[in-house]
């Protein structure tokens, strides 16, 4: 009965072990992730817009050639992930229309525009780099094909960071305007890649029970703060400044202290208020809308091989 159920539930992920599609699972637990692994498509999805605005600009082929394989890898981050939520009993019709009526998120990051070519390093370097510190713990998160499909997607990731970090140093070794423009980017880039990992701990709704279910390994903040620990040194060899004053080793924590994240900008952001968000949605809506006749061809090619057979 379903006592017995709940138990053997709570024992799976006492022993981290895996829920997969099949297992009983709480009602909570099954919506929580429908809403977490949609919301983390929907954020690859989204997020090749502002970098494919560089695509047809790249200064070489051998860089345009690096950042079309990234946009392609993001689509297909955004694909393992929605047909991870579809063994939840969702289907990917819905939560598109979810994305795109606003009653589903997507990270806050892609809300802000890429103004400069250097962008296209720091989004490599500090968004991917924060995806990272995030989805490297995801691949053990108690549900199975949430975690199956991050393990693909960290080694991807990693690839996208190293680019970016690899493109930035390029530019350093430039000339002076070159290195003004990734400094530019980088004080535009550095606060809303912290605000990837989520509110304060103490503000986060989800945090709690995500960590109790083992769907989440680590809390937003202790996962900023390895992004930022991760980062400093880096920053240092690139020869950058972190647009923040008070970023300083703290050596009894054996981490860096940093300031305050505007939390007003945050939620205004997600809210809908951000510098893109309108421009991404409308992007989005009508991306879906171009594709109409696609879908209702292979419809229609499937009814009639279904009545052929
Ligand atoms: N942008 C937009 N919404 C955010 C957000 C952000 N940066 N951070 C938090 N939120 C939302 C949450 O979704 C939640 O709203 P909801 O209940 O309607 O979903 C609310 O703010 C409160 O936040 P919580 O901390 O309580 O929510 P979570 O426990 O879900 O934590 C999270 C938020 C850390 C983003 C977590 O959902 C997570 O780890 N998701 C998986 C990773 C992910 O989605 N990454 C997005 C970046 S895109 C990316 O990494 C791709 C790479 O190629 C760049």
């Amino acid at each position: 009965d379903e006592a017995d159920l709940q138990l053997a539930f709570d024992s799976t992920i006492a022993h981290n072990d895996r829920i997969e599609p099949r297992d009983w699972m709480p009602e909570d637990y099954r919506k929580t992730l429908v809403r977490q692994i949609a919301q983390h498509a929907h954020s690859e999805i989204i997020g090749m817009q502002p970098e494919g605005n560089w695509i047809g600009r790249a200064p070489s082929l051998r860089r345009k050639a690096i950042l079309l394989a990234k946009v392609q890898d993001e689509a297909g981050h955004g694909l393992y992930l929605y047909s991870a939520c579809e063994t939840l009993g969702v289907s990917r019709e819905e939560l598109t229309l979810k994305l795109m009526s606003g009653a589903q998120k997507y990270s806050s990051i892609f809300n802000y525009p890429t103004l400069s070519y250097a962008d296209v390093g720091t989004i490599g370097w500090l968004v991917d780099g924060a995806a990272i510190c995030n989805q490297v713990p995801l691949c053990r998160t108690s549900y199975g094909p949430y975690g199956r499909a991050m393990i693909r997607v960290c080694k991807e990731e990693s690839f996208h960071q190293r680019q970016g970090y690899e493109l930035l140093m390029t530019m350093m070794r430039g000339t002076d305007a070159q290195r003004e423009m990734v400094q530019e980017s980088v004080d535009r880039f550095w606060w809303p890649a912290l605000m990837m990992f989520g509110p304060p701990d103490g503000d986060s709704p989800n945090t709690e029970r995500s960590m109790a279910w083992g769907i989440k390994r680590h809390t937003n903040d202790e996962l900023r703060q390895r992004m930022v620990d991760m980062t400093v040194p880096q920053a240092e060899k690139l020869g950058v400044t972190l647009p923040d004053p008070d970023i300083r080793w703290n050596e009894e924590r054996q981490s860096y202290d940093f300031g305050e994240v505007d939390w007003d900008e945050f939620w205004a952001v997600v809210k809908g208020n951000g510098p893109c968000n309108e421009q991404r949605l409308a992007h989005r809506r009508k991306a879906y809308d171009d594709g109409a006749w696609v879908r209702e061809a292979a419809m229609a090619y499937a009814a009639r091989e279904e009545t052929a057979r």
